[in-house]
């Protein structure tokens, strides 16, 4: 393992997919910590507050160092961190290992040199006094521009990060290039494996099926596969949609990190990333990520196993109209349903509207 961190998948929130690049500031991150600390997101799980791309001032400090952009956290990074301390939460940051970030090149981002690349050890200390709990060490074209490789590079900092005083947790993001879930264990906590997740039912049913693949390199105590962060509340997608992409984050054993505005949720998708018992299903790790059971047109099943012996199953409707979706399971079980909350019997099956899934627990009867 890289460290003795992130015994669970990590939970948070990370400042991205709600705002991304020029709309970040100090203000937007306390907003999210109040409002995680208010609706009970944080006790129900959510601890990380992670400040994502573009926070950085366009060029480093005269001693080298990195600092935050003054006029969009004017208070500078310490001081927000010590506020997220305040609320009860942690505290996450984001860099790169190479020269430039990815808002540099997709964004036009206007800054030079404040990629960590020859700074690792500075940029590691900074964070250590800052406060910072989580990092992202996000890729960014850094084998193209600045000709480094993936593990080589990704080891550097955990490297950097362990000799610190300071637990940081470790995220590493290249997007599932060089195939992480085969080399990243004793690198980082959490790895990306697959390229961003977008507001819309594609993307996550894209991100799904890509799932299915990696699955068999199942994340374990430490050490997760992310399948990105969460676009619940976020773009088109509906009620159900959120509800079915929370289920299958859920049976992967995802890194689970809000990405919507916390204090603009709906009712309904507040009470998805609330979940009590979907939350309880992904921190539970019974020695493998959730599994694609069995998949056709149209549907999808996937399913892990559970401490105690049961299982977690989804029931997945990939199709335009509503439709039943079964699953047989050698043995006999006890079934219920963790999004109604009420026990069902003990038939594996489900009739579900279009791009709707089932959160089933089984218990052996
Ligand atoms: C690419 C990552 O995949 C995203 O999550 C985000 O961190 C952006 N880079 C920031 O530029």
């Amino acid at each position: 393992r890289a460290n003795a961190l992130a015994e669970t998948p990590p939970m948070g929130w990370n400042s991205w997919n709600q705002v991304r690049c020029y709309d970040l500031t100090e203000d937007v991150v306390r907003k999210a910590a109040d409002a995680l600390a208010d609706t009970g997101l944080r006790d129900a799980g959510y601890r990380y507050v992670v400040v994502d791309d573009c926070w950085q001032a366009p060029a480093r400090a005269a001693d080298g160092s990195l600092q935050a952009d003054p006029k969009r956290f004017p208070n500078g990074i310490a001081d927000l961190a010590d506020y997220v301390h305040s609320r009860g939460l942690l505290f996450g940051i984001y860099a790169v290992p190479g020269s430039r970030t990815c808002a540099m090149a997709n964004d036009a981002y206007p800054a030079t040199g404040i990629g960590s690349l020859g700074h690792e050890r500075q940029d590691a200390e900074t964070f250590d006094r800052w406060g910072v709990d989580y990092l992202k060490y996000d890729w960014c074209n850094a084998d193209t521009v600045d000709g480094l490789d993936r593990k080589t590079a990704f080891e550097k900092m955990r490297d950097e990060l362990a000799a610190l005083p300071r637990p940081i947790v470790y995220a590493i993001s290249e997007y599932g290039v060089s195939s992480p879930w085969t080399w990243a264990r004793p690198v980082a906590n959490l790895w990306r494996t697959t390229n961003d997740l977008v507001a819309t039912w594609d993307s996550v049913l894209a991100t799904i099926d890509q799932q299915a693949s990696v699955a068999a390199h199942s994340g374990a105590p430490g050490g997760w596969n992310d399948p990105d962060m969460l676009q619940v509340g976020n773009g088109t997608l509906t009620p159900d949609e959120a509800r079915a992409h929370f289920s299958v984050w859920a049976v992967l054993n995802a890194p689970l990190f809000a990405g919507a505005d916390p204090a603009k949720l709906s009712d309904t998708d507040l009470a998805t990333l609330s979940n009590p018992e979907a939350i309880a299903v992904d921190q539970d790790f019974a020695g493998g990520q959730g599994r694609q059971l069995k998949a056709g047109p149209g549907y999808q099943v996937w399913g892990k196993p559970l401490t105690g012996g049961g299982i977690a199953v989804v029931l997945l409707n990939t199709g335009a109209t509503t439709a039943t979706v079964s699953a047989s399971l050698p043995g006999s079980w006890s079934v219920r349903d963790l999004w109604t909350h009420r026990d069902v019997g003990t038939d594996v099956s489900a009739t579900l509207r279009p791009h709707a899934a089932a959160l089933l627990k089984l218990t052996p009867r």
